[in-house]
Parts: structure tokens; sequence; C-alpha cells
């Protein structure tokens, strides 16, 4: 696959996915929106490919918004299409993918920035790191799901005073927060990641992505999570997965997923 705002790298069943637009500190165009929703639908059909990793190219950014510049002259209508195509075709997407999906912050993750990190399943980040939702500085609310995901992961409260405020908080707070679950020097970043994905990578896919709906469902409306645990977990029953992960136990080996 060839993308104009992406890199793209494969190996140990990890797929490295880089936002490659530094001179814009990476921020999302629609194009890039385009190139990730294809990147991902490119790898969710790849079994050699388990763990999914998003970082930003350079050393200063991961993401640092949606692209002002872009949608600087948009009226409602765009402003409503441009939220919704984006909720759908990226970041509830990514939230609802089958494979796991790592956000590696490596620097400003602002605005759509920041929802992208909320909407991958974990989230880790480098020391140099500083996240936030600044939309309201520009007359906006954030679009791509940050009202809602920030909210879910670190409570009402703090969300509300992040969004209101527009202030970015440093990395070790967003720690301190739950906002991201591990801290790193920025060259260990990517280590990190890869070590974490490399222990998810080893389990059952067919188990992981069960495992994924099932907490989501959680947090859908009209949605019953314990309803979705019973469904999914009565399913596993049939898998493949299921046979070689518990004969495996009875064998005293390792399982082959
Ligand atoms: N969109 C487009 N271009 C951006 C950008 C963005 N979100 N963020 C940075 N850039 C560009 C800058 O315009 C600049 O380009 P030029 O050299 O061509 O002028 C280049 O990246 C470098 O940026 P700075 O010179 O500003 O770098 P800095 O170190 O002084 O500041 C920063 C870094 C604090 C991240 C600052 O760039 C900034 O505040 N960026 C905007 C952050 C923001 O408001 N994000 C939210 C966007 S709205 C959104 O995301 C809506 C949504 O929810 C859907």
């Amino acid at each position: 696959m060839e993308f104009n705002n992406l890199l793209l790298e494969i190996s140990d069943s990890i797929a490295v996915i880089t936002l490659n637009r530094p001179k814009q500190l990476n921020a999302l165009n629609k194009e890039t929106i385009a190139e990730l929703h294809q990147a991902l639908e490119g790898l969710k059909n790849d079994a050699e490919v388990r763990v999914v990793i998003l970082t930003g190219s350079g050393e200063k950014s991961f993401v640092a918004g949606a692209d002002i510049k872009e949608f600087a002259n948009f009226s409602v209508t765009e402003g409503t299409e441009l939220a919704a195509l984006g909720q759908t075709s990226l970041f509830d997407y990514i939230e609802n993918y089958s494979k796991p999906v790592i956000a590696a912050v490596n620097g400003f993750a602002l605005g759509g920035g920041l929802e992208l990190a909320m909407s991958a399943h974990i989230r880790i980040a480098s020391n140099n790191a500083k996240l936030g939702l600044p939309e309201v500085t520009l007359g906006l609310i954030p679009g791509y799901g940050g009202t809602q995901r920030l909210a879910q992961l670190v409570g009402k409260g703090r969300a509300l005073e992040m969004i209101l405020s527009a202030q970015m908080i440093k990395a070790d707070r967003a720690y301190e927060m739950g906002l991201v679950n591990h801290l790193t020097e920025l060259d260990e970043l990517l280590p990190t990641a890869k070590g974490l994905a490399a222990k998810i990578a080893q389990n059952s896919p067919n188990a992981i992505h069960s495992a994924i709906k099932c907490v989501n469902a959680g947090y859908t409306d009209g949605m019953n999570g314990f309803k979705v645990e019973i469904e999914e977990f009565g399913k596993c029953f049939g898998t493949e997965d299921f046979t070689e992960g518990t004969t495996a136990f009875l064998e005293k080996r390792k399982p082959q997923f």
C-alpha cells in the first residue's frame, strides 16, 4: 500500500502506521483520514498482522489536531459533514477495530490528535507529550468524539475542565488521570509499544476481538454489555482458538494461535 501522508511498516505481527506530515505537525487533513481508513482496512484482513501501533513522525508531534487550514472556510453543512465522516470512517472505526490499536503518543496530541489517541484501545505516551482539546480557542468544540471519549476515560469533571479551559496537560498528568496507560522516555516509546504489542500478539485473535466488542458494548447506547459478554463468551467455545488454547494448556505447552 502506498500513501502520501502515512508510513507503514510490518514486522513480527505488528504494523506500525506513522502519520507523516511533519511540517504540519502531522495535522489530520481529509486525505490523511481517508488513508488511515484505507491502511487499517487493508491490515484487517492481513492474517500476519495482530496489532497496530499508531504514531507520529518527528519528535515534536503525534498529531496537532484536525487541519485548521483545510476547514477554516467551512460552512455549517461542511463542518457537520467533516465531523460525521471523520467519526464514522476513522474514530469509531478504530474503536471497533477487530485488532488492538495502540497509540504511541510522541509529542503534541491536540484536538483531533488526542481524539485519535483516545479512539485507540491503549495509549502510551513519551515524557515530552502534551495532550489537550483546544478547540474552544478556535470557536469550535471537539468533533471527532472527544467530548464523549475524554469523559469516559478521565471522568466528566476532568473532561469538562480540559475542554472548557483548552489547556494542555503534560504526559505525567495524563498518566495520573488514566488518560495514558504508560509513560516512557521518547526513545523507549516505540520499543515499549512493540513490547506490549508482542505480548498481545501471542493471545487468541478471536478472543481479543470478542473482548473489544464486549468492552465497547458497555459504552454504546442501547447495548447491554453484560448480555454481549454472555453471547461472545459462548461463541468462543466454537472457535479453533478455543480448541488450541485449552488443548495447549492440558498438554502443558504454549498455544499457537
Ligand atoms: N492544522 C494545520 N496546521 C497546523 C496545525 C493544525 N492543527 N497545527 C500546527 N500546524 C502547522 C502550523 O500552522 C505551522 O505551519 P506553518 O509553518 O506553515 O505556519 C506548523 O504546523 C508548525 O506549527 P507552529 O509553528 O505553530 O509550532 P509551535 O511549536 O509554535 O506550536 C502547537 C505548536 C502548540 C501545536 C501549535 O501549532 C498549535 O496550537 N496548533 C494547533 C492545535 C489545535 O488547535 N488543534 C485543534 C485543531 S481543531 C480540531 O482538531 C477539530 C476537531 O476536533 C475535529
